[in-house]
């Protein structure tokens, strides 16, 4: 059956908790059993959750960590994650290319995406057949928020015969109106896989600027901005380098050009991550989303991360007793419209199999 179809018997037959059933909430108390069942799970975290709050945390893990498999379900985590998500219940963890790449791969009938939900969207539209869920469906992003696929019907109009190539952090509706997707892992090599000059990159405006300042064609954008990223400047870096000049700073593409130019490296959240783990500077700071310095950390203990704390509220929206309710109640289940989905489908496709 075409993958499409089966999008549409999915999101037009029995819920998810009709189909997998609603399950009672377990009893959360931190009992000698809980304590010694998640003892090694704390080790993760402990430089991140003081002692006297494990008891809090550590009942949602251990019924989140027996529900899942009980569920049959896979966990998925971004990179911005809380470090007890990230650390003591996901299964698969990445960046925004890795999540999409490993989604294909999942073998579990339900999938539980813990990040904002065009990740999830992502997912299920290259797992029709799976039941994805979000637990906090509200879990958006300003990238995904700026941009409609009327407007790249509009653009098209305006641009004809220029490709468009869209950020994976936007909706279906976006990504079917589009040519093919990318990332800030392969957002160049995706650019330059065209022939034509000039190329619509969108919606992120300073992904495309620092796209832009890797490839001779010609990008034209649109004004969408990650509300977290826009928030660094370049003074701001530079007064950190000032106290201490050893300091490495390493910023996602998602921040301006400036920020870039005073960084020693820019890259996606995993090339980041590399980064810090195959050179293990004495300080560095990320320009990113500041849980992602607590999950490397527990990697690399020697490293001294300074943490200017900029927080994505939507990725903060995944909590421990969100995922919990999620595979206890089978929600909130993720479908696409199968108007929509074979067409958003074939650009996220498109991605992932080009050969660099
Ligand atoms: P990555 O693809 O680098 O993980 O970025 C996703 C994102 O939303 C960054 O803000
Ligand atoms: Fe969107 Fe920015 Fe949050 Fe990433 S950090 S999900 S781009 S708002």
């Amino acid at each position: 059956m075409e993958a499409q179809h089966l999008v549409e018997a999915n999101s037009t037959s029995r819920t998810a908790a009709e189909r997998f059933g609603v399950w009672e909430r377990p009893d959360l108390t931190y009992s000698p059993a809980v304590a010694k069942e998640t003892a090694h799970l704390y080790e993760r975290v402990r430089d991140f959750i003081p002692a006297i709050e494990w008891p809090v945390f550590a009942p949602y893990i251990h019924a989140i960590n027996r529900l899942k498999k009980e569920r049959g379900a896979v966990i998925l985590a971004h990179n911005y994650q809380t470090p007890e998500i990230f650390h003591c219940v996901a299964d698969i963890k990445g960046d925004s290319l890795q999540l999409a790449r490993d989604a294909v791969s999942v073998d579990a009938e339900i999938i539980v995406q813990c990040g904002v939900h065009f990740m999830a969207e992502t997912s299920k539209l290259l797992n029709p057949q799976k039941t994805v869920l979000i637990p906090d469906g509200r879990a958006g992003c300003s990238l995904s928020e700026s941009i409609t696929g009327a407007d790249v019907r509009l653009l098209r109009e305006r641009y004809p015969g220029v490709p468009v190539v869209t950020y994976v952090n936007t909706s279906a509706d976006v990504k079917a109106e589009t040519d093919i997707c990318c990332t800030s892992a392969n957002a160049v090599d995706v650019v330059n896989s065209f022939d034509s000059d000039t190329v619509l990159c969108i919606p992120d405006e300073y992904l495309a600027m620092n796209v832009a300042n890797q490839t001779s064609k010609k990008i034209l954008t649109w004004k969408g901005h990650c509300e977290v990223h826009e928030r660094f400047t370049a003074d701001e870096l530079l007064e950190y380098k000032k106290a201490d000049p050893r300091i490495e700073i390493v910023a996602h593409p998602e921040c301006h050009p400036s920020v870039l130019a005073v960084s020693d490296y820019a890259g996606s959240t995993k090339g980041m991550i590399d980064y810090v783990k195959t050179r293990r500077p004495a300080r560095v700071l990320l320009v990113t989303e500041c849980s992602m310095a607590s999950n490397i950390q527990v990697e690399v203990p020697e490293v001294d991360f300074v943490k200017p704390c900029n927080l994505c509220p939507h990725m903060k929206r995944i909590t421990l007793p969100k995922i919990l309710d999620s595979l206890l109640f089978m929600t909130e289940e993720v479908t696409v419209d199968p108007a929509i989905a074979g067409r958003a489908r074939l650009a996220v496709e498109r991605m992932i199999n080009l050969k660099n």
